[in-house]
């Protein structure tokens, strides 16, 4: 497939269009994103996601824009054991750089072992820190997005990670939701206490705990960050950017310094082409025909199988982006379940050719909100979570479970 260019531009010109009324863009100018050391070309990250930013998807995205890109996230523990999975999720190519890792984890002790060995091995350029995990088998022991809750806990734990990533001159971030409800939010307490423990960026997800992917993204509550932290240190803004004009929309109403991109590039890696371009003020952006479509379809699947050393792996691992990758356009349902149980690079190939490639890029049928939504769900809390905003001793036992229970390495 005809690839952007680091710069944003078609190689060839052939994917590029100009698309009417994003000469607005030209008007917008971001500052320049800078996590630490590390300058961004264009202010836009990947969203760290389970099952989905492995080494492949990573250099798939890379090829068509600037951009940091981190790895699903890896759990502390696991890490600190040296856990096989965990150590292929922190495996970075060379021309992965600058190589950013995602760690998940509950205890200030092995949250700060595992930060020493990425940094004392060289194993990172740029660590975050998940604080955002709704799901209701980790928040119901006080993980993820529930732990900020406890104010004493996450500045001990940010605390502890910077001081072990600042060894070694390498940003420490945080990526967190709101709070836990509308009721009990934390965002601007957790802000206030990452700033002043010296992280190097703060991403917002703009939804709680009992949103779980519901409704859409809260950008006010980017923008009360950002005005709540100035220019402090860099606000990322999360949530609900599916094209580029939604992250100039988002980075124009919040005032935040850079997007942070999950659902909205699955089965559109080239969406970072677009972002780079909108984010630099050009109007050109990739409209994929079906042809172009199936060659990247096809890379991943390479991709994915070198990753996994093992073929039927990669391409069984591939099976989950092929409704994202062809969403809106004309694939017969019968094409779409074949490809969806396909085990064999030779077997997707051959079903790739039975698409009709000249189709054109299909507009809006291609476009909008994809991948993961659900209801709003009353979050699943440890008795009494919520009638103190600090730490019992007696709950450090089953809070330390809820680390062994995500599958994160
Ligand atoms: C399949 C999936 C896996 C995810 N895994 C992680 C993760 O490992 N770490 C994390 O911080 N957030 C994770 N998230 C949340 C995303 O990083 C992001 O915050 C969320 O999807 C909202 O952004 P979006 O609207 O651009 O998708 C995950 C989301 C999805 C859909």
């Amino acid at each position: 497939m005809d690839v952007a260019s680091a710069d944003g531009a078609s190689a060839d010109g052939t994917l590029a269009e100009t698309v009417p009324g994003s000469t607005a863009d030209a008007e917008f100018a971001p500052r320049t994103l800078r996590i630490g050391d590390i300058e961004l070309a264009s202010p836009v990250v990947l969203a760290p996601m389970a099952g989905i930013t492995n080494t492949a998807f990573r250099r798939l995205c890379r090829e068509y824009g600037a951009g940091l890109y981190v790895t699903e996230m890896v759990t502390s523990r696991a890490l600190v054991e040296r856990s096989p999975k965990s150590m292929r999720i922190i495996h970075h190519e060379p021309y992965e750089t600058p190589r950013s890792v995602q760690v998940y984890g509950v205890d200030p002790e092995t949250i700060g072992q595992a930060v020493r060995m990425l940094v004392e091995e060289d194993r990172a350029d740029h660590i975050d820190l998940n604080f955002g995990c709704p799901v209701p088998k980790v928040t119901r022991k006080g993980g993820g997005s529930a732990l900020p809750w406890k104010l004493d806990l996450f500045t001990s734990i940010v605390r502890t990670a910077v001081r072990e990533a600042s060894r070694g001159d390498i940003p420490l971030t945080v990526k967190m939701r709101k709070g836990i409800d509308a009721e009990h939010l934390t965002y601007l307490d957790a802000g206030r206490i990452a700033r002043d423990a010296g992280v190097a960026a703060i991403t917002l997800h703009g939804r709680t705990t009992a949103d779980l992917y519901s409704g859409t993204a809260d950008w006010d509550a980017i923008a009360r960050l950002k005005e709540s932290l100035g220019d402090t240190v860099p606000v990322l803004g999360n949530g609900d950017i599916f094209a580029a004009e939604d992250a100039v929309e988002m980075m124009r109403t919040t005032g935040c310094d850079g997007v942070v991109i999950g659902r909205g590039c699955q089965g559109r890696p080239w969406l970072f082409g677009d972002l780079q371009n909108a984010l630099a003020g050009r109007p050109e952006r990739i409209r994929p025909s079906l042809g172009e479509v199936a060659d990247a379809v096809c890379t991943h699947g390479e991709y994915l199988a070198e990753y996994y050393a093992d073929e039927f792996y990669g391409v069984r691992d591939l099976r989950k982006h092929i409704a994202w990758y062809f969403k809106g356009y004309p694939v017969g349902g019968e094409l779409r379940r074949s490809m969806a149980m396909v085990s064999s690079l030779a077997e997707l190939r051959e079903l790739l050719a039975g698409l009709d490639r000249a189709q054109p890029y299909p507009g809006a049928d291609a476009e909008g909100s994809r991948g993961r939504t659900t209801r709003p769900k009353k979050p699943h809390l440890p008795e009494g979570w919520l009638d103190s905003r600090y730490m019992e001793d007696s709950r450090k036992a089953e809070l330390a479970l809820a680390e062994l229970d995500v599958s994160g390495g």
